[in-house]
């Protein structure tokens, strides 16, 4: 029987997963709250923000919903998820105390820690002159990670202790991002990937790898940001490092969060660093990532409505993947991750011949309208990623809109020789 779905959010990330909501045979209606103007064209946008858990409720009680997806960490946070099983509703996602993987950096950490999961060294300090002894002790660079839900910005890795101690004192003494406690770790190397996994209890079911680009501008330089692009595959990921990771990382993760009494369920998503010693953790994040989810989707060949029922109920499910290559590209507000200016008009959107997926726009009438910092993700697709680059590239040219940067070399880790 075809059911309505409900999509929580309004990015890119929720984009691509209405989008592959559509490719579904098991699909009535797809609504989406709150969504944004390229949603809209593929869903009805319901005008409920992601936190607002007992209009979300009564929504999905009216419109008989037979699945909610929620996609942002922050509807998470607020216990979504048990909320709507209290009321014998089908939800993907986990439970507030089970997305405590990704709200509390030290829970995290503990786990790790407990059960033998490869991770950086760290310690967790309430107190700033013992935080500062510490790191004066371990020297820089030095990973300072501030314990809560911080917008992607509780992270500093501190070359010189100056930088070290501006961070610490943010952190513990002006509470900068609230009062709450710092983990400070031993600063890793290597390349980062994002493996994110279906998981249920202690299944476990592997997506398709993906790389971020977390900083601003080309080169990897400049401020830290929700993500400027991402592809997949990954060349420099070998098939061992991806056994080690499920095998050493994602699958006992799984079991440990059973072994707790706060089993998770949804998108367990791993940010991994391949460094010298081998596969680490540098986080754990309690839903699809934004933007890889935007390269993964696309490759999926299963119904995914298949997959979000085996999660939620605890059945099983096979995930088949198309043997292709994805790279995408985000457009965002000039000045992002700091200030900058939105409401502005962009054009070119029907020119475009591959997928756009809406990070932060708005429709004003038949018009689209920036609405955020990043946001458009422009999606190549492609037999190699040079080809999906290419496919990228060529609809960034045809978007017009004189307010949006991009970064040109998306991809670089794996089209340099190393
Ligand atoms: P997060 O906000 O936790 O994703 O961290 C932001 C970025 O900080 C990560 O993508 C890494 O590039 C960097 N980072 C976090 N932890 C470490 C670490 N232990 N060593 C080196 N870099 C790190
Ligand atoms: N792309 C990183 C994240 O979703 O947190």
């Amino acid at each position: 029987m075809r059911m309505n779905v409900l999509v929580v959010g309004s990015g890119g990330r929720e984009h691509a997963i209405v989008d592959a909501l559509t490719r579904s045979a098991q699909v009535e209606k797809i609504y989406c709250a709150p969504g944004n103007a390229g949603i809209a064209r593929q869903a009805e946008c319901v005008a409920i923000r992601e936190t607002e858990v007992d209009r979300l409720l009564d929504f999905a009680r009216t419109k008989r919903i037979g699945l909610t997806v929620v996609g942002p960490e922050a509807a998470l946070a607020v216990g979504i998820v048990d909320a709507f099983r209290s009321a014998g509703l089908r939800i993907f996602g986990p439970t507030k105390a089970a997305a405590r993987i990704e709200t509390s950096k030290e829970f995290a950490k503990e786990l790790m820690t407990r059960y033998g999961i490869p991770t950086a060294a760290y310690r967790s300090f309430g107190d700033y002159e013992q935080a500062h002894a510490y790191v004066v002790e371990q020297g820089t660079p030095i990973v300072l990670k501030y314990d809560g839900l911080a917008a992607g910005k509780g992270v500093v890795v501190a070359r010189t202790l100056e930088e070290a101690d501006a961070a610490l004192r943010d952190m513990l003494l002006d509470d900068k991002y609230g009062a709450g406690r710092v983990v400070v770790e031993e600063c890793l190397t290597g390349p980062e990937f994002s493996f994110m996994c279906f998981v249920s209890g202690s299944n476990v079911w592997p997506m398709v790898l993906a790389q971020d680009h977390k900083r601003a501008y080309d080169g990897d330089e400049g401020p830290n940001t929700g993500g400027m692009g991402a592809y997949s595959p990954l060349p420099f990921i070998t098939p061992e490092d991806e056994r080690f990771a499920l095998e050493r990382i994602m699958q006992p993760t799984a079991a440990a969060m059973v072994a707790e009494g706060t089993p998770f369920t949804g998108v367990l998503y791993g940010g991994l660093m391949k460094t010298p010693q081998g596969i680490k953790v540098i986080e754990f994040n309690a839903r699809f990532g934004d933007p890889e989810t935007e390269v993964v989707l696309p490759r999926l060949a299963s119904d995914i409505v298949d997959i979000f029922c085996a999660v939620a109920d605890g059945g099983d499910a096979t995930l088949r993947w198309h043997d292709c290559a994805t790279l995408g590209i985000v457009l965002a507000s000039e000045g992002y991750p700091n200030a900058y200016e939105k409401g502005f008009e962009i054009k070119g959107l029907d020119a475009v011949e591959g997928t756009i997926y809406h990070m932060g726009t708005r429709a004003d009438g038949d018009r689209v309208l920036t609405a955020g910092g990043r946001v458009l993700f422009v999606l190549g697709c492609g037999n190699t990623l040079a080809e999906a680059r290419a496919a990228a590239l060529r609809d960034v040219g045809r978007i017009d809109c004189g307010h949006l940067f991009h970064r040109t070399d998306i991809g670089h880790w794996a089209f340099e020789d190393r």
